[in-house]
Formats: C-alpha cells, sequence, structure tokens
C-alpha cells in the first residue's frame, strides 16, 4: 500500500472510489485539458473508469502510481509516480512523475512542492535509480516545474495524439546520486 505523503500544504493520499466526481470537476476544465490529449470533458460513467484505472494501477503496483491531492480537506488535484506508460522513450527502472491541479490552485507553487516530495519519495524510499517527467514543448507551466524541480531534458520526441495529431514533446531526467539521501529539497538539482 502507497504510503500518504505530507508537504508543507498538501495531504497527498490514495485514490478512493469517492474521487469520481472530484475528478470529473477537474476534467471539466477545458484550461486542465489543453496539453493533456483530453478534447472533451468526462462524463461520470467515464470519471469512474478513470478511478478504476488508478486503482487497478495501485494493486498492481502498491507502492505506487496516483495520489489525490488535499489542502485542508478540499481537493486540488492528483500527481502520479509511476512507470512510464508502453510507447514512451524510457530506461529499465524509469518512474515518471505526472501532475494535474484545478486552476483555483495553480500559480502557488504546488506542483513544484507536490513532485517534490515525490521524488524524495522515488529515490529515498524505492530507490528508483531515475525519474522522469514528459510534457508538451507547449506547456510552459508544465516545463517551468520540471525546471524547478531539476530535472534535465533527455529525449525529444513526438507523441501521437487520440486524434491522430503529431505533437512534439520532450523527456526530462533525474538520475539518483549517492548523496540523494542527504538532498532535504526533494530536488535533483545540483
Ligand atoms: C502544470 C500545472 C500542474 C502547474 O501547476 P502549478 O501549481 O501552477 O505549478 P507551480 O506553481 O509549481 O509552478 C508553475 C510555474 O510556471 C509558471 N507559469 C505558469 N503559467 C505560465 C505560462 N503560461 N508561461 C510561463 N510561465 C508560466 C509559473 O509562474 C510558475 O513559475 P515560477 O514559480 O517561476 O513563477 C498546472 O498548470 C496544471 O494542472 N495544468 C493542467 C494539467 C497539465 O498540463 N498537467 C501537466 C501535463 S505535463
Amino acid at each position: 500500500m502507497k504510503p500518504t505523503l505530507f508537504t508543507t500544504r498538501l495531504i497527498l493520499r490514495p485514490v478512493a472510489e469517492e474521487d469520481a466526481q472530484r475528478l470529473c470537476a477537474l476534467d471539466a476544465e477545458e484550461r486542465v485539458r489543453r496539453f493533456v490529449d483530453q478534447p472533451e470533458a468526462p462524463n461520470l460513467a467515464q470519471c469512474e473508469a478513470v478511478v478504476a484505472r488508478m486503482r487497478a494501477i495501485d494493486r498492481a503496483t502498491p507502492a505506487l502510481g496516483f495520489w489525490m491531492a488535499e489542502i485542508r480537506g478540499e481537493f486540488v488535484g492528483w500527481f502520479h509516480l509511476k512507470p512510464p506508460r508502453d510507447g514512451e522513450p524510457a530506461e529499465i527502472g524509469d518512474l515518471e512523475i505526472g501532475y494535474r491541479l484545478m486552476p483555483s490552485a495553480w500559480g502557488q507553487g504546488l506542483a513544484t512542492e507536490g513532485s517534490r516530495a515525490l521524488l524524495r519519495y522515488g529515490f529515498e524510499t524505492l530507490r528508483a535509480p531515475r525519474v522522469t517527467a514528459v510534457a508538451f514543448d507547449a506547456n510552459t507551466a508544465s516545463l517551468r516545474v520540471i525546471s524547478k524541480l531539476g530535472l534535465m531534458l533527455w529525449r525529444r520526441w513526438e507523441y501521437r495524439s487520440r486524434l491522430g495529431s503529431v505533437i512534439p514533446c520532450g523527456t526530462y531526467a533525474c538520475i539518483r546520486t549517492a548523496d540523494d539521501h542527504s538532498r532535504a529539497g526533494g530536488s535533483c538539482a545540483s
């Protein structure tokens, strides 16, 4: 079972069945879907299916998967730390960080704060050799988060969207080094 993680402001907890409505509210926002290849807002049945898939990943890889993010009991989005998806550039053992937050929570450093907790967890607890993140080239906010975390560009590649378009993107990576356990900030920047 994956641990609940605590940051200065966030509680990152495992996904629960009741999260389907929260995920629907998140993905209802066009701004949220813009760079995640999700043209349409999902309906409740689709969100329930997403929760079921997240929970299946949790069962298959108990220490990894998706974390729902809350501030004082209010849902603000989610993070993941899991193996990269099939077809993405990756090396054996890679763990990929991802995040999606409610627009009301943007611009406060929360994606960076939650990701740092997952970086630390991935390196220190799971001893992952490498943590990666993927972002479309046009997703300036996500690229900025990746930069603040200290991940470096590893591979440029083209993502083929559900609608068949080709989207330029990159995989960014951070390698665990011997002294990672002593880094208080969860950053991979030297
Ligand atoms: C990407 C996302 C998670 C960032 O969340 P966040 O909590 O606002 O991120 P942070 O506050 O930690 O950092 C965002 C940084 O990007 C900057 N930024 C945001 N929008 C920007 C823009 N359009 N142009 C340039 N910089 C931008 C912010 O100023 C901040 O940098 P700073 O700390 O130097 O000022 C959020 O925008 C989101 O959920 N987007 C929709 C889903 C998504 O795209 N997920 C990522 C898929 S790869």
